[in-house]
Parts: structure tokens; sequence; C-alpha cells
């Protein structure tokens, strides 16, 4: 493995390493604070303290998925293809810039108070935005010819879902409209999440390795046959791995 290989691997493992535990701490106080507050009476043995938790672990969870995507998007931007050599220094520099904004729109939300329901709709719409711009740039692969089946459409959606849970918070405490829309909206997100553990395993199996790379992309990938080295025959069954650029 070359640099290039090592560095891809550090948004999968921080995926696993720390995201995916905290999904499972944020659904666990969910279930509890949702069954809690519907069975009292039967649920004695479940502290009060558990929907402070769940909002606690909530607030980490936003942070480390809009993180980890931010790092997913750097990679494919920066480190993927030569990002410093045939692009004009507008470009370079606008996209650099929409990092900085969409990570400072983030921390803003974050310090926004629960009765500036105004600057937390801007925060959250600008830290949304600035994803969705930098998913636009080229090297991002959005697989969109199958968008039903793509890490980076579920990915997107389920960072602006998490960013959506923290800008509702007070909302939720008021209404029970929110607290049902918040539910609906982020069982699916747990769905989401379940979903970017198979595509993005499946997207590791599928990208090879640099010193691979020159020889699986002389594969053709709609017949999904290779040629066999120092033969120019294709050869039947041989399953060749799709393009990635
Ligand atoms: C996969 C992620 C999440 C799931 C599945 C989830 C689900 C739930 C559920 C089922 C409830 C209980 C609703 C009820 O009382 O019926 C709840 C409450 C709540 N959630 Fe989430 N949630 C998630 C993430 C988040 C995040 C990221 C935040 C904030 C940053 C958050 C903030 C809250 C708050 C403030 C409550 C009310 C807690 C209380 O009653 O004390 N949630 N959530
Ligand atoms: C909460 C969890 C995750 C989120 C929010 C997430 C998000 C993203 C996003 C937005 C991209 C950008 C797409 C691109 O630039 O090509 C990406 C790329 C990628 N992710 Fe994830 N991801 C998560 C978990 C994982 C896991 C667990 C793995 C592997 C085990 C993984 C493997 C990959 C790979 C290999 C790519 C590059 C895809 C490509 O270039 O085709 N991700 N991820």
């Amino acid at each position: 493995m070359n640099a290039k290989d090592i560095l891809s691997l550090i948004h999968p493992a921080i995926a696993v390493a720390f995201v995916f535990p905290i999904v499972g701490i944020v659904v666990n106080f969910a279930l509890q604070t949702r069954q809690r507050r519907l069975h009292p009476n039967e649920s004695k043995k479940i502290p009060p303290v558990v929907g402070r938790e769940h909002l606690k672990y909530g607030r980490w969870l936003t942070g480390s998925v809009v993180g980890v995507t931010l790092i997913a998007l750097a990679y494919s931007i920066f480190i993927k293809q030569p990002f410093f050599t045939g692009k004009p220094p507008f470009q370079m520099g606008f996209i650099i810039a929409m990092f900085v904004f969409t990570i400072a729109a983030l921390v803003l939300l974050y310090r926004t108070r629960p009765n500036q329901p105004l600057w937390r709709a801007v925060f959250a719409t600008l830290s949304s935005a600035g994803l969705i711009v930098l998913g636009c740039q080229d090297g991002v692969f959005r697989r969109t010819s199958e968008w039903y089946l793509s890490h980076y459409y579920f990915g997107i959606v389920v960072s602006i879902l998490m960013v959506v849970s923290l800008t509702i918070v007070p909302e939720i405490y008021k209404h029970q409209r929110w607290r049902v829309t918040h539910t609906v909206l982020n069982t699916l997100a747990a769905l989401l999440f379940l979903g970017q553990a198979m595509t993005g395993a499946r997207d590791l199996l599928e990208i090879p390795l640099s010193w691979q790379a020159p020889f699986l992309y002389q594969c053709d990938w709609q017949n999904r046959v290779c040629p066999e080295p120092q033969s120019s025959q294709p050869v039947e069954g041989h399953v060749a791995k799709a393009p990635r650029f």
C-alpha cells in the first residue's frame, strides 16, 4: 500500500471505530427515552436521564457524521486525483473556502441558543448547502445512475438529517409534532447508517490498490472481462471491477 491507499482508509476507519459506536449509543438511549415517555409505569428501571444522555451523544453524533463526510470529500477532491495542477486558482480557492465555511457554519450552529430559531435555521442551511456544493466537485464518486445504492447520496442525506436533529432540539422539547417528526426522520437515518455500512464496505472492495489500478482499468467494464496477463485475449468469467473515475 502506498500513502494514497493508506489515506483512503482514514474515513472508513473513523466511521467504524467512532461513528458507528456512537450511533449504537444514541439509538439505545432513543429507544429508552421513548419507552419511558410512553409507558412510565412499566419502565421504572429506566433512569430519568436517558433523554439527556440521548441528546448529549446526539450532539457528538452530528459533529462526527458531518466530520467523517468532510474527510471523505476532502480525500476524493484533494488526494484521489491531482488537485493543485491544471485547475484555475479561483476554483482551488473556492473549494478550500467551502470547506472552511461549512465547518464554520456547523460550529456556529452548535453555538446558537434555543431562543434563536432564525440563526439556527440559517446555520443549518449553510452547513447543509456547503456539504452539497462540496459533493458536486470533481473527484467525488456519486454513482448517480444507481443513486438508490449510492454511498455518496446516503452519506449526504444522513449528514443533513443529523444537522436537522441538532437544529430542532428546542422544538423537540416544546412540541409533540416536532418530536414525532424527529423520530420519523431519524428512523430513516438509522436505516441509512446501516446502508452506509453496506455500501461503504462494497466500495472498499471495488476500489483497487494504486499499483493494481493500471491493470484493472484495461478491463472491459461492460462485459466484465479482463485481458489475460501476457495475452491480449480476454478470458470469459474473469470478473472486472467497475471504473471509479
Ligand atoms: C440515529 C439517530 C437518532 C435516532 C434514531 C433518534 C430517535 C429519537 C427517539 C425515538 C426519541 C424519543 C421520541 C419520543 O419521546 O417518542 C428521540 C428524542 C430526542 N432526540 Fe433523537 N434520535 C437520533 C439522533 C438525535 C440527534 C443527533 C439529536 C440532537 C443532536 C437528537 C435529539 C433528541 C432530543 C433532544 C430528544 C428529546 C429527548 C427527551 O425527551 O429528553 N436525536 N430521538
Ligand atoms: C456514517 C458513516 C459514513 C458516512 C457518513 C460516509 C460518507 C461518505 C461520503 C459522503 C463519501 C464521499 C463519496 C466520494 O467522495 O466518493 C464517502 C466515500 C467513501 N466511503 Fe464512506 N461514509 C461512511 C462510512 C463508511 C464505511 C463504514 C466505509 C467502509 C467500510 C466507507 C467507505 C468509503 C469509501 C471506500 C469511499 C470512497 C468511495 C469511492 O470513491 O467510490 N464509508 N463516504
